[in-house]
């Protein structure tokens, strides 16, 4: 399968899913970046894989509409088959929404339903849990909230917050390549 990344930050897991298509681990061919932060570290290493990318400033349209419709003509020519989340920080519109139902994926580090939105491992740590976690899921219009592809649990008892979020983005960097070459290939994921 052919796919996008759509990142926002430091892009450390468009990073292990560069490494692990490198290794063989992957199959699928990641033809894009996508990123809404002109600025963010995913782009220096986006380059240093050779991947392509497109960067946007949103408040240079008028509506979500407009630019999510400039991404799709992107990605339609470049026969975008999934588009994956990868620290994307906004919500999938419509327009994406409707143009690849089901063919959208997204990591947030927590056990969803548990902890959405953002700073999950903040919340977390001030609910005071012991276990933790990720979710690897479907997106739909909410706000992390589509169907669960897998999980995999983190223990964080007693963590401050660098541990935890060493641990937890540990898990998110063995899952996801893991992951989405199950869906690409579509095998079984089991929670
Ligand atoms: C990850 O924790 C991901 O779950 C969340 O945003 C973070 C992105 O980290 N949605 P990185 O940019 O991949 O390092």
């Amino acid at each position: 399968k052919r796919f996008a990344i759509f990142a926002s930050g430091s892009g450390s897991n468009a990073e292990t899913i560069w490494q692990a298509i490198e290794r063989g681990d992957l199959s699928g061919e990641c033809v894009l970046l996508v990123t809404d932060k002109p600025e963010a570290k995913v782009l220096e290493r986006a380059d240093a894989y050779h991947i392509p990318s497109f960067s946007f400033t949103p408040k240079a349209y008028v509506s979500k509409r407009d630019f999510e419709e400039e991404i799709l003509v992107l990605l339609q020519a470049l026969r975008v088959d999934y588009i994956v989340l990868a620290g994307y920080m906004r919500l999938i519109g419509d327009v994406l929404l409707e143009a690849y139902p089901s063919h959208i994926i997204n990591i947030h580090p927590s056990l969803l339903p548990a902890f959405p939105g953002k700073d999950a491992i903040g919340q977390a740590l001030d609910a005071s849990v012991d276990v933790s976690g990720v979710t690897i899921h479907y997106v739909d219009a909410g706000m992390d909230t589509g169907p669960i592809i897998a999980q995999r649990e983190v223990d964080i008892t007693g963590c401050d917050r660098q541990e935890a979020t060493r641990r937890i983005q540990a898990a998110e960097h063995a899952l996801y390549p893991y992951v989405l070459h199950e869906v690409f290939n579509q095998q079984e994921v089991f929670k």
